[in-house]
């Protein structure tokens, strides 16, 4: 979402008459966008402050400094306190203000950061997209789940859909430039609902899956507490749809998935696993852990392992729980000692390592369709892209494939990628 959101900036700028450039010193206006999900990401921004404070201070010629997004929703104070020029700050509800915010010249500070209770529509020419192939098309934004740890709902707010039409139009618009996978994306897409119809997420997916040009479809994020059975025969049933989901788990103990008010237990995952996989018995999954969640036993802990063994994804992100300003668990003792929050993210990622080398080893020898979308900076005859599963695959090909579906033949693999050539 972050990714999308500074692709929409991006495009904003541009609209405003500005261009690219490669650094601050070289730059008239430094914008940057923030993530505030977890406490590094945070940590990552104040490093960055501190870099550009360094830099205004050395260069000649000042900048324009504007900080946007979730960090910018909830940190203002902090953040000026931090680096007193920041010229706006702007939440993730606020960014189409930047065109007014600029045009006046910053006379002085604005700082933005009031939530809009409906859907509000960013012009899709005004998104300056990374790729021309794959491409992010917001359906829904913000959660009212209030998972104990998480930032979310305080900084993006409230769940807003965007309407149907709108959705169906941005498809059918990129299926005409050429773009071959789109990313359905909201923080919780199973909650979808159109504000006109009130047609759910699954008639929506059934809906895009009918425009032509587009080959492969995906969305994220899928919540467990409302993927009914429905969604998964709407995947099967729909060809374009990849045989591929991320159904972030967090935990495999029910008793830490109650603490932190997920919604479902360990035995309720493990039936919409079930079920997605006799539908589609190639399916690829992924999923987030976090560890080290305020009173996670070790017990509770070896349960994370175990789901992790049965299940077998192709792909998880981990996580060391951090405490987040406003959540409910903020205000629970954090007592797994770092340490030994530590050590269970490396003992989950030991594992999933193995599992990842055991299952990437086992597509080596195969050929399979890859969807382009990246160039090797170091050598220019190595390309990247990924497979109907989300697998990363560095290939060589003897011309150039970039953007376009090749049919790649695996000869190796890593925990983490699968390499091989074109035919
Ligand atoms: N600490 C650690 N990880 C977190 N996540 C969200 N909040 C926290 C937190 N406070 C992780 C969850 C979520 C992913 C985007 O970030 O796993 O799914
Ligand atoms: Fe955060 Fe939970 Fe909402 Fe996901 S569902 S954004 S983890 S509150």
């Amino acid at each position: 979402m972050n990714g999308n959101d500074s692709e929409h900036i991006a495009g904003i700028l541009l609209s405003c008459g500005a261009i690219p450039s490669v650094s601050p010193e070289e730059s008239d206006l430094v914008v940057i966008n923030t993530c505030a999900v977890r406490e590094k990401s945070e940590e990552k921004l104040y490093s960055l402050l501190g870099r550009l404070n360094s830099i205004q201070k050395k260069s000649e010629k000042k900048f324009t400094v504007g900080v946007v997004g979730c960090v910018a929703q909830l940190q203002r104070a902090k953040l000026l306190e931090k680096m007193p020029q920041i010229d706006f700050i702007l939440g993730p509800d606020n960014y189409s203000q930047i065109p007014e915010i600029l045009s006046k010249h910053l006379e002085e500070k604005v700082i933005s950061t009031k939530w809009r209770k409906d859907w509000q529509e960013i012009p899709s020419e005004q998104t300056l997209r990374t790729s021309k192939v794959s491409a992010f098309v917001t359906i829904m934004e913000g959660c009212n789940n209030f998972c104990t740890y998480c930032i979310v709902p305080y900084t993006r707010g409230r769940e807003k859909c965007r309407p149907t039409p709108q959705i169906l139009d941005e498809v059918r618009d990129l299926a005409q430039k050429n773009y071959k996978e789109i990313q359905l994306l909201g923080q919780n897409v199973n909650s979808y609902v159109d504000p006109e119809t009130q047609m759910g997420f699954v008639d929506l997916l059934r809906k895009v899956n009918t425009i032509e040009g587009i080959d492969w479809i995906r969305f994220i994020t899928s919540h467990p507490k409302i993927f009914s059975p429905d969604i998964a025969t709407a995947m099967k049933e729909s060809e374009r749809v990849c045989h591929q989901l991320h159904l972030p788990v967090q935990s495999g103990s029910t008793s830490v998935l109650h603490r932190m008010n997920r919604g479902y237990t360990r035995e309720e995952y493990r039936q919409i696993i079930k079920n997605l996989r006799s539908l589609m018995p190639d399916i690829s999954l992924s999923t987030d852990i976090i560890v080290g969640y305020p009173g996670e036993s070790n017990k509770e802990f070896q349960e994370t392992m175990s789901l992790l063994e049965e299940i077998q994804y192709t792909n998880i992100f981990s996580f060391r729980y951090s405490p987040r300003p406003l959540t409910k668990a903020e205000n629970f003792k954090d007592d797994v000692p770092f340490v030994v929050k530590k050590e269970r993210l490396i003992a989950v990622q030991d594992l999933q390592k193995n599992i990842q080398i055991k299952t990437n080893q086992s597509l080596v020898g195969s050929t399979i369709k890859v969807l382009c979308t990246g160039r090797s900076k170091k050598d220019p005859n190595i390309f990247s892209g990924r497979n109907a599963g989300y697998q990363v695959i560095n290939f060589s090909a003897k011309k150039d494939v970039k953007d376009q579906f090749v049919n790649v033949l695996i000869t190796s693999c890593g925990p983490y990628s699968l390499r091989g050539h074109t035919l």
